[in-house]
């Protein structure tokens, strides 16, 4: 298993390239089952998560290839309709085949994902919605069952509660439906809104994109003749990013970005004394004198994103007085405080709230990964932090991080892969 060795503290300089987000190209992957032409998707991100997936379409019959992030893939060929639990896992994103895979054939068995580190992640509404749209579910053996012989019909869904795969996963149903989809309390997040967009420029009756309400008429089974397109840029790296920036007190500058996704981590970096200066595509952090403190709220987009939760938590232990950052959206998203402790941070935890009273002295300790945006955090707080810092079971990190060590290190971190 791979660590990485930080030495700190350390600052950094000079110009970060953002990657294509992640979050957006996994349901992109899955809307190709939607298409009917080969597409071609540039931006896409090289990361474990990304090969995962397209894994699972390979086994469905899909034929991909990922080079220099240009995909190239064509599921014509598909003949298969079962995720099953090998890949799905590893990964809980493989859920989103469940819609597109029972649209076009009309059946898929799909693996129950269960839970993981952050919580127990449901997906009840995803299997409520299908089933308003006339599939019947059955659970057995640990896998999804979804029949929908005579096609998938529109229906009128109100999601309880605001979901970004089950929305995507809906609203790719609902374009193969017959008839027209209406979708209430839908997620707004840039991820969604990409995906709806591609469906309106391959001609799908789609509106409503962006906004609570989505409304779209579906083909009736037909498949899409689908456009080519551009994977939107990674909003919780280039967050991660701005947070390196603030946590070693360098300024540096992001490329292929897109400020406006990330509204509201700038204005939290503003209210702890960061100036954050933008153009089109690109965002500068220069740092604050001294880090002020902070009250956060994770809630869903366009508020602040839970995906950037423990990046400003390592953040917080060295602003001036009390931080508190409340997790509003998984019950279990806080195991990298133990870590952070390790590293000196002074942080209590009361139930869903940490409360880090700062400015901590960071020092250098072995620390493990627990989750994705959790091994983030610990490689900003390693930065900071006086002495060495091996951060344990980088895998999470490799899941959505691209290059992340070359990118640090070519900023100035003293920061190394080594193999346990
Ligand atoms: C996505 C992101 C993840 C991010 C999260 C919240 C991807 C691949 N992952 O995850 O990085 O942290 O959004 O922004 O895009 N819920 C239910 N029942 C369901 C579905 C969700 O109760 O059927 C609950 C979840 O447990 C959670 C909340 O709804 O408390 C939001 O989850 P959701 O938006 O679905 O997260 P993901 O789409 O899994």
């Amino acid at each position: 298993m791979d660590y990485l060795r930080i030495q700190g503290p350390t600052k950094l300089s000079g110009t970060v390239t953002i990657s294509g987000a992640k979050n957006a190209a996994l349901p992109l992957i899955t809307l190709a089952l939607l298409a009917h032409n080969p597409l071609k998707v540039t931006n896409m991100p090289e990361v474990a998560d990304i090969k995962t997936l397209l894994k699972l379409l390979q086994n469905l019959g899909a034929s991909c290839t990922l080079q220099d992030h240009v995909l190239n893939i064509d599921t014509s060929t598909v003949n298969h309709t079962m995720a099953n639990y090998d890949i799905v896992k590893t990964m809980r994103a493989s859920i989103l085949v469940l819609g597109p895979l029972l649209a076009r054939f009309g059946h898929c068995e799909v693996s129950l994902p269960g839970g993981c580190a952050i919580g127990q992640r449901p997906i009840d509404l995803h299997l409520k919605a299908m089933e308003a749209m006339g599939a019947t579910i059955t659970i057995h053996a640990g896998y999804v069952h979804a029949v929908a012989p005579k096609g998938l019909k529109g229906a009128h869904i109100i999601f309880d509660k605001i979901t970004v795969t089950g929305t995507a996963n809906v609203v790719m149903a609902a374009a193969l439906a017959h008839g027209k989809s209406v979708l209430v309390n839908c997620a707004k997040e840039p991820e969604v809104v990409q995906l709806c967009e591609i469906l309106r420029d391959s001609g799908i009756d789609i509106t409503g994109i962006g906004t609570s309400e989505i409304t779209i008429v579906g083909t009736g089974g037909k498949t899409i003749d689908m456009v080519d397109f551009e994977v939107i840029p990674d909003r919780i790296e280039a967050g991660t990013y701005l947070c390196a920036g603030a946590i070693t007190n360098s300024t540096i500058t992001l490329e292929r970005v897109r400020p406006d996704h990330l509204d509201a981590v700038t204005a939290k970096l503003e209210q702890m004394g960061c100036r954050v200066e933008c153009s089109a595509d690109t965002m500068t952090i220069h740092p604050a004198a001294q880090l002020k403190h902070v009250d956060i709220i994770t809630q869903e987009y366009p508020a602040f994103p839970t995906d950037m939760q423990a990046q400003f938590l390592a953040l917080a232990t060295l602003a001036k007085g009390a931080s508190s950052i409340d997790e509003r959206l998984f019950e279990n998203r806080f195991m990298h405080v133990s870590e952070l402790q390790r590293l000196g941070a002074d942080i209590k935890l009361s139930g869903h709230v940490a409360t880090v009273i700062g400015p901590c002295e960071l020092y250098g300790a072995d620390v493990m990964a627990t989750d994705l945006r959790a091994s983030s955090a610990l490689v900003l707080a390693a930065m900071a932090a006086e002495g060495t810092t091996n951060v344990h079971r980088i895998y999470h990190l490799d899941r959505g991080y691209e290059n992340l060590e070359q990118k640090l290190r070519a900023l100035g971190a003293k920061i190394e892969r080594l193999k346990e």
